[in-house]
């Protein structure tokens, strides 16, 4: 279906577009809000260049998309916006978050909708760019024997060897989430299914022995890492790119220290992941 109030131009075939003609600071209209969210769905990572956000406004286009996440472990840093993720490298930096490829808290029994990051500097020399993959495109060239065992199984995603002692606080008192989910995920919106397990913060698959889980994963993280199932984003101060955090897996490459890149992040609470045959699906829908 043709877009009417958005103009989409196509990064990949597979994942990722630009998205222009429209103001995302202004009160959108229902049309356009729902143009929007179909190019999100269809591409998976949107980017709108040229947008003069203040706090509040970045905040408001997120809500259109849902409840706003609070981060388990990143301190307030920006006084009255808890909501508010502040992304930020410079010459002190000893670690960038989000370096490694990942998808964001997923160690949450409900794991973030998607993420809408907005650049406000870039590094003066270049570089800082972010990947993409599309988890669909990746389940979508997988076997189909493969495909059947992977829906399987389900994979604990653990939050406390990524956050703790990361953002120099005392924590030693602080517990923070670990969820399990399954393997392969139905999107709760498109109902495609899509490869749900990441190097950041996937441990094991329970229903597998030490070595299997170990080895299974190794080869799924090498598997969707292909660059045959990515985008790559430049940014350019007043970029906000939105993600769907429920099929992307995103890295933010350090390529630029010891320069200054600094962003915020709005974060869309998702809801918990499941998985559904695909033949369930079209018996569902047949049935309505
Ligand atoms: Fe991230």
């Amino acid at each position: 279906m043709a877009y009417e109030t958005i103009n989409v131009t196509k990064i990949t075939p597979k994942i990722g577009a630009e998205i222009s003609g429209v103001d995302i600071s202004s009160e959108l209209t229902d049309q356009q809000f729902d143009e929007i969210h179909r190019a999100f769905l269809e591409n998976q990572v949107v980017v709108f260049r040229n947008q003069k956000l203040s706090v509040d406004q970045h905040k408001a286009f997120g809500k259109r998309f849902g409840d706003l996440h609070i981060h388990p472990a990143s301190p307030n840093k920006i006084e009255g916006h808890p909501e508010i993720l502040v992304i930020k490298a410079d010459e002190n930096s000893k670690i960038v978050a989000g370096e490694g490829w990942h998808s964001d808290v997923s160690c949450d029994l409900c794991p973030p909708l998607g993420s809408l990051l907005y650049m406000h500097q870039t590094p003066a020399s270049g570089g800082g760019d972010t990947l993409f993959l599309s988890g669909y495109a990746a389940y979508d060239k997988l076997s189909e024997p493969m495909k059947n065992f992977l829906s399987q199984l389900t994979a604990v995603h653990d939050g406390d060897h990524v956050y703790r002692g990361r953002y120099g606080l005392n924590d030693n008192n602080k517990t923070y989430p670990s969820a399990e989910h399954p393997v392969i995920r139905t999107h709760p919106e498109t109902l495609r299914p899509t490869i749900f397990v990441n190097r950041g913060f996937t441990t094991h698959i329970p229903q597998l022995s030490s070595i299997e889980s170990k080895r299974l994963l190794e080869m799924l993280y090498d598997y969707q890492e292909d660059e045959n199932f990515q985008c790559r984003i430049k940014w350019e101060p007043n970029t906000l790119v939105f993600w769907d955090n429920r099929c992307v897996q995103h890295r933010a490459m350090w390529d630029y220290f010891p320069n200054r890149r600094y962003a915020h992040r709005v974060t869309v609470v998702g809801d918990r992941p499941y998985f559904k045959r695909q033949d369930e699906i079209v018996h569902a829908n047949a049935a309505e």
